[in-house]
């Protein structure tokens, strides 16, 4: 087994993915750039996350930050005309120099759940077609098989009565079991990585924190990773290990979820905290962000945040771009981190 990456030259895309036990997916430098009527546009700027083996990464921030373009590049669900440069390696796999069957091959081992199941599900075919379509035609199974795989995999979501929700139509069941269904399609392509956008966002409460259970308890069961998009600061903490904060395109933030929370490093993750509705306190008024998010193809060079920061300064607009500095429990793109923490920890007014 080989345990460290192996040198520049290596074929990856030949070798088994059993051989490399390094992280399921790093991301190094991931500039994205789409076509919007004839015009680049940049939308995602110097993007780098890691992923471990069976690890959930959470992506916050406000609309519009590149949270769903970072996970569409990572499952290649791009729109025309988009043009991906860095680098995303997927169980070792060089994903961005993958075509045809090689990469048809490393995306099967990944699952996508977006926010609104209606609009990937083919709505004129039975649940049962749609749940056994894969495990028939990629994993060879024979259709008794299938059959018997997805019902079982059915009631593993929670749903009874598999027999006659096999032969039902998606406009027959509500969102929320609708969803149900997209985390039992998922599950059943034994991915490594599943990667859910939003997933329970339509949904109503109750709901969603089911769904939310669902998905966390089966894919912690099965081992598999998690990239779970989501605006809610709450919710990531309460289902991935870290949270990764993004701004404008960029990677503002990137800690463990708990820490995050009592001790963030950069003012973007501080006001993005301070404008969650207060459970204790529901009547509370909400510390709004002042301004609104902007495009990566709208940010200065400098800070991207800076136009709506409580604490930019004239150094910060002095400087070029600011790197994203790493240690070893945290990530911060931003200049006055160190001297900033104990005043967004709220130790000092
Ligand atoms: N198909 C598209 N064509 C052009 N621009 C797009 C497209 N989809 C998203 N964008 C732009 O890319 C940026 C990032 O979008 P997205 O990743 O969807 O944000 P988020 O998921 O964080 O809300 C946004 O400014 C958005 O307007
Ligand atoms: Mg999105």
């Amino acid at each position: 087994m080989i345990t460290s990456v192996p040198h520049a030259g290596v074929n990856l895309a030949t070798r088994s993915p059993l051989e490399y036990s390094g992280p399921l997916v790093e991301v190094d430098g991931l500039n994205l750039t789409l076509e919007v009527n004839g015009a680049k546009r940049q939308v995602l700027r110097d993007v780098s996350l890691t992923i471990e083996r069976g690890e959930a990464l959470a992506l916050v921030g406000e609309s519009g930050a590149g949270k769903s373009m970072t996970a569409r590049t990572i499952a290649q669900l791009l729109p025309d005309r988009a043009t991906a440069t860095g680098t995303i390696r997927f169980d070792g796999h060089d994903l961005l120099g993958l075509r045809g069957e090689s990469l048809r091959r490393v995306r099967s081992e990944m699952a996508v759940i977006f926010q609104d199941p209606r609009a990937y599900i083919n709505p004129v075919r039975r649940i049962g077609d749609f749940l056994t379509e894969q495990l028939r035609t990629v994993g060879h199974v024979d259709r008794q098989q299938a059959t018997q795989r997805a019902q079982q995999m059915l009631s593993e979501v929670g749903i009874t009565d598999t027999a006659r929700r096999m032969r039902q139509y998606p406009g027959d069941l509500s969102g929320g079991m609708l969803q149900r269904v997209m985390i039992a399609a998922a599950l059943l392509g034994e991915p490594k990585l599943i990667l859910a956008d939003e997933p329970t966002t339509a949904l109503d409460v109750t709901t969603q924190s089911e769904v939310m259970a669902i998905l966390d308890e089966l894919r912690h069961a099965a081992g598999v990773a998690l990239l779970f998009i989501t605006h809610d600061l709450d919710l990531a903490a309460a289902v991935c290990d870290r949270t990764t904060v993004m701004y404008a395109g960029q990677i503002v933030e990137s800690q463990e979820s708990v820490a995050l929370h009592h001790d963030p490093r950069h003012p973007y993750t501080a006001a993005l905290a301070a404008a969650r509705p207060d459970l204790e306190r529901p009547k509370s008024r909400l510390a709004a962000i002042p301004g609104h998010p902007i495009g990566a193809w709208e940010a200065a060079d400098t800070c991207a945040f800076g136009p709506r920061c409580p604490f930019q300064q004239s150094s910060c607009t002095a400087s070029g771009p600011v790197p994203l500095t790493i240690e070893s429990s945290y990530a911060v793109r931003c200049l006055r981190a160190d001297e900033l923490g104990p005043r967004l920890r709220g130790d000092v007014e």
